[in-house]
């Protein structure tokens, strides 16, 4: 039976890797809604669709993202992330649909040395992170049928995300000041929204809270450095360690996700942070 999969906030980075795989699952009836068409903090909005619908799945990649601005913009940010969540689990509740949401590395306050688990306590410390906790904790206390991803340091092909942003400097043979003050893990969007597709297709029940990302953990210098050194541009720019910028919005100095609970539940590798680099820029860059 075609099942109809609806993907909220279709144009954003992760909802164009869905929107990637969807040409080639014919089986899955796709349902791809930018912003203009359904605006998650509109319950009317969402109620209509469902009304129209019956939709077996719901992939929520519609987010408040800027985490700078959410600092000054906080009701926005709770607003989108949060109580509009809130929403979309009620109705997806309400229509028997499974919803698939994404959150953030962010929800701890990186004070930790070693990768943090699902168990762990979280503990933001910006509005970003504080309201994507919120949103996280709305869908597990509604619904059953649920999975959220935390996830960190999205890259793809599309959008704009710290991998394209190097190579763009790159040829503009720019000076680059990177700080090495956060530890992290680069993570592929696109393997992300592979994993969710495989676990659609399967059927599976195992809901619940889940940390994903690409294996291994580096600082966004680390990143910078790879990126310029399988594009062979470490010779076009300067780059260097730079923790003086200040941020507005504070950032956890060490937020690596733990993703054993994944691994071992859905059996599925996950390649390491420097190996999916060099994958995306062979498939999709240098081509
Ligand atoms: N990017 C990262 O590094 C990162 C890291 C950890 C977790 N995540 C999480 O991963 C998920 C996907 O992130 P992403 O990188 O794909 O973000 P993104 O590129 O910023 O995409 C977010 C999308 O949400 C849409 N949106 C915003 N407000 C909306 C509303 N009220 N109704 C409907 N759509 C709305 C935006 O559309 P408009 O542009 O039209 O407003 C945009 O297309 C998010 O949940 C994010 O919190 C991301």
């Amino acid at each position: 039976m075609i099942k109809t999969v609806l993907v909220t906030g279709a144009s954003g980075q992760l909802g164009k890797c869905f929107q990637k795989l969807a040409a080639r699952e014919e089986e899955i009836d796709w349902l791809f809604m930018d912003s203009s068409e359904i605006d998650i903090t509109s319950t009317r909005d969402l109620r209509d669709f469902f009304k129209s619908k019956r939709i077996d799945y719901c992939i929520n990649c519609a987010a408040y993202t800027n985490v700078e601005k959410a600092e000054s913009e906080k009701e926005r940010a709770f607003q989108i992330n949060a109580e509009a969540v809130k929403n979309l689990a009620e109705i997806c509740k309400k229509n028997r649909a499974v919803l698939i949401h994404f959150s953030t590395d962010y929800v701890f306050d990186g004070t930790s040395k070693i990768p943090y688990s699902e168990a762990d306590p979280t503990n933001p410390i910006n509005v970003y992170g504080a309201s994507k906790l919120k949103g996280e904790n709305y869908i597990s206390d509604i619904l059953t049928d649920h999975f959220i991803f935390r996830t960190s340091w999205l890259y793809s092909e599309f959008g704009h995300n710290f991998f394209k942003s190097i190579l763009n400097k790159a040829e503009e043979r720019a000076v680059l000041n990177i700080t090495t003050a956060q530890t992290g893990t680069p993570t592929n969007a696109n393997h992300l929204a592979q994993l969710v597709l495989m676990l659609i297709k399967e059927k599976n029940t195992n809901f619940g809270l889940y940390h994903f990302s690409n294996s291994g953990e580096t600082t966004w210098y680390g990143f910078a450095y790879e990126i310029l050194k399988i594009s062979g541009n470490l010779n076009n720019v300067q780059l260097n360690k730079d923790d003086s910028y200040k941020t507005i919005a504070a950032r956890p100095t060490y937020s690596v996700l733990d993703i054993t609970k994944l691994l071992e539940t859905f059996k599925t590798p996950l390649k390491s942070w420097e190996d999916t680099v060099l994958e995306l820029y062979k498939s999709e860059i240098k081509n």
